[in-house]
C-alpha cells in the first residue's frame, strides 16, 4: 500500500469551485462511487460528502501500485489521492484531478450494499447507518446542517439569547399526556405507597419525571429576564402516530419574547420562515437543485414564491367558514370548536390559498392551559403556521400573563398546583405580555427539500417500534 502523507487535505467542493486551484497539487480523500478501468488509465468518481456531485479522478496505469490496487478500487472503498487539478476536457465537470499517487484507506468488498443502483427510501431506512452515503441523504444532511446554522444566525442577529432548556422535566407543557417517563426504579418490583400506587419519592428525582415535550415553560422564565430568547433542542412525544409528519424524537426551535403580543409573534414567525427559505436557496443551491430535479419539480418555484409573498393571515373562525363552504369532501367533519385535521390544514394552504397560511384565535377548549384568553372568552391568542406539503410547521401563542386567569385555566385543565408553582411565579413578579412559537425542525427540512416522509430527514429517526441504530 502506498502511504499518503501530505496534509493539504482538500474537499472536492473546494477543488471544483476554485478555478485558481488549477495546476495545484492537492490531497483529496473520499469514497469511490464508481470506477471504470480503461487500458491505460482509470476513471474514479469520488465523493466526500461536501457536495452532491462527484469529483472525477484520473489514474494512469503507470501510477505506482496501479496493478495491485486496481481490484480494490471498488464502489464504497475509501481512498486517498495526491494529484494535480486540471481543467477537464469532459462534459459535466470543469475540473478533474490527475493522480500521481493514491492509496486504499478502507476496502469495500463486493457485498457492500450501496452499489450503483436505486434503492427505495423504505429500504434505506433499514440501513440508516449507510444511507448518508447516498446522494439524497447526503443532500438532506447538508440542508439540515445549513438550516440549523441559519436558525442561530437569524436569532443571534436579532439579539435573541440561546437558552438550553432541560430535557428531563416534571411538567407536561402541552398537556396531551404524551410523555416518556424517566425512572431508575426496579421495573419488576417498584416501591409502593400504601394505596398500591408506585412510590416515586424513592425514584431518582424524588418525583415522576419525563422527557420534555417542549422547552417553552422554561423558555418563558428566561424571556422574563432577557426579553428575547430561543431554544433549539430535542423534544420527545410518545404519541403513537405512524404518519409521515410525526416522530417520537424531534428537534424544536422555540423563540419567546417578552413585551410582545400575538401580532409580534406572527411577524417573527413569518420573517423566520422567509429567512430560512432564502438561506436554503442561496447557500444550498446545488442540493436544492438536486431535490428539484429528482424529488419535486416545483420545489424551486414554490420556495421562490414564498420569499416574495406575504403569508395569508386568517382567524380560525374564518377558516372554518371556508372549509364549510368549499366543495371538497373531508373525512372528518368541520364545525366550530373542533381541532383542524391535517386534511383541512392541507386544503387551506395547498388548494385554497396555495401558499403559507397563518391561522389565529383558536377555540380555547382545544388548546393548552398557557394560552392567553381573548376578550370573547371563547378563543385564545394562538397561531399555527401551515405550509403546503407539510401542514403545521409552527405552533405558538401569546401566553396568559394575568395571574388570576392563568390560575383559573390551570384549574380547568386539572394541573397540579405544586408542580407549576414556579411557572405561576412568573406572573406574580414583573409579569409582561409575552409569546412565542415552536417550529418543528424536521418538518422545516421536509418543507425545503420536499422529502415526503419525516423519517427521511432525521438522521436516525425514532418512531413506534423503531429505536435501532
Ligand atoms: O404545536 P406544538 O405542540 O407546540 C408546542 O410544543 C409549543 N410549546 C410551542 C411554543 O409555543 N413554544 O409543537 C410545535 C411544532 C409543531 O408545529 C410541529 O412542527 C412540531 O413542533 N411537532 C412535531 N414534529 C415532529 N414530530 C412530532 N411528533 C411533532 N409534534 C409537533
Ligand atoms: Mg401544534
Amino acid at each position: 500500500m502506498i502511504e499518503v502523507k501530505e496534509r493539504t487535505r482538500r474537499k472536492t467542493k473546494a477543488i471544483k469551485s476554485s478555478p485558481e486551484m488549477i495546476g495545484e497539487q492537492v490531497t483529496v480523500n473520499g469514497w469511490v462511487r464508481t470506477h471504470r478501468a480503461q487500458k491505460t488509465f482509470s476513471f474514479v468518481e469520488l465523493n466526500d460528502g461536501s457536495e452532491v456531485s462527484n469529483l472525477q479522478i484520473i489514474i494512469e496505469s503507470k501510477t505506482p501500485g496501479y496493478e495491485s490496487l486496481l481490484e480494490k478500487l471498488q464502489t464504497g472503498a475509501a481512498i486517498s489521492v495526491i494529484g494535480t487539478v486540471v481543467e477537464s476536457p469532459g462534459k459535466g465537470q470543469s475540473v478533474e484531478v490527475h493522480a500521481t499517487r493514491f492509496s486504499i484507506i478502507g476496502e469495500a468488498p463486493s457485498d457492500y450494499i450501496l452499489q450503483k443502483k436505486r434503492h427505495s427510501f423504505e429500504f434505506l431506512r433499514t440501513i440508516a447507518h449507510l444511507r448518508p452515503r447516498t446522494n439524497t441523504f447526503g443532500a438532506v444532511s447538508r440542508v439540515r446542517s445549513a438550516m440549523a446554522f441559519a436558525t442561530h444566525k437569524f436569532f443571534q442577529e436579532r439579539d435573541f439569547a440561546y437558552v438550553q432548556t432541560p430535557l428531563i422535566t416534571a411538567s407536561d407543557c402541552e398537556g396531551a399526556g404524551e410523555m416518556f417517563s424517566v425512572s431508575t426504579l426496579d421495573k419488576s418490583n417498584p416501591p409502593k405507597n400504601k394505596d398500591g400506587s408506585i412510590d416515586f419519592s424513592q425514584d431518582f428525582f424524588g418525583a415522576e419525571a419525563y422527557l420534555t415535550v417542549s422547552g417553552q415553560l422554561n423558555g418563558e422564565a428566561y424571556a422574563q429576564a432577557l426579553t428575547d430568547i430561543y431554544t433549539f433542542g430535542p423534544t420527545f412525544r410518545a404519541e403513537n402516530s405512524n404518519t409521515s409528519r410525526h416522530l417520537a424524537e424531534f428537534w424544536m426551535i422555540e423563540p419567546e419574547m417578552a413585551f410582545a403580543d400575538l401580532e409580534t409573534v406572527m411577524d417573527l414567525a413569518e420573517d423566520y420562515l422567509k429567512y430560512l427559505v432564502s438561506y436554503a436557496m442561496t447557500k444550498c443551491t446545488s442540493d436544492i437543485e438536486f431535490f428539484n430535479k429528482f424529488i419535486d419539480k416545483e420545489l424551486i418555484e414554490r420556495l421562490t414564491h414564498v420569499i416574495g409573498t406575504p403569508c395569508t393571515r386568517l382567524s380560525y373562525t374564518d377558516a372554518i367558514e371556508i372549509l364549510k363552504n368549499c366543495k371538497k369532501k373531508f373525512e372528518f367533519p368541520v364545525s366550530w370548536g373542533t381541532d383542524l385535521q391535517s386534511e383541512h390544514e392541507r386544503f387551506l394552504c395547498e388548494e385554497h390559498f396555495k401558499g403559507p397560511v397563518i391561522l389565529y384565535n383558536y377555540p380555547k377548549d382545544i388548546k393548552p392551559f398557557y394560552m392567553r384568553v381573548n376578550e370573547d372568552g371563547k378563543t385564545v391568542a394562538a397561531m399555527d403556521l401551515l405550509v403546503p406539503g407539510v401542514g403545521e410547521l409552527m405552533g405558538g401563542s401569546q401566553r396568559e400573563e394575568r395571574l388570576d386567569i392563568l390560575l383559573k385555566n390551570m384549574e380547568a385543565h386539572d394541573l397540579d398546583k405544586e408542580t407549576y408553582d414556579w411557572y405561576v411565579d412568573l406572573r406574580r413578579y414583573g409579569s409582561t405580555p409575552h409569546g412565542g412559537f415552536g417550529l418543528g425542525f424536521e418538518r422545516l427540512v421536509q418543507y425545503v427539500t420536499s422529502m415526503e416522509n419525516i423519517r427521511d430527514v432525521s438522521a436516525f429517526p425514532r418512531y413506534p417500534k423503531h429505536a435501532k441504530f
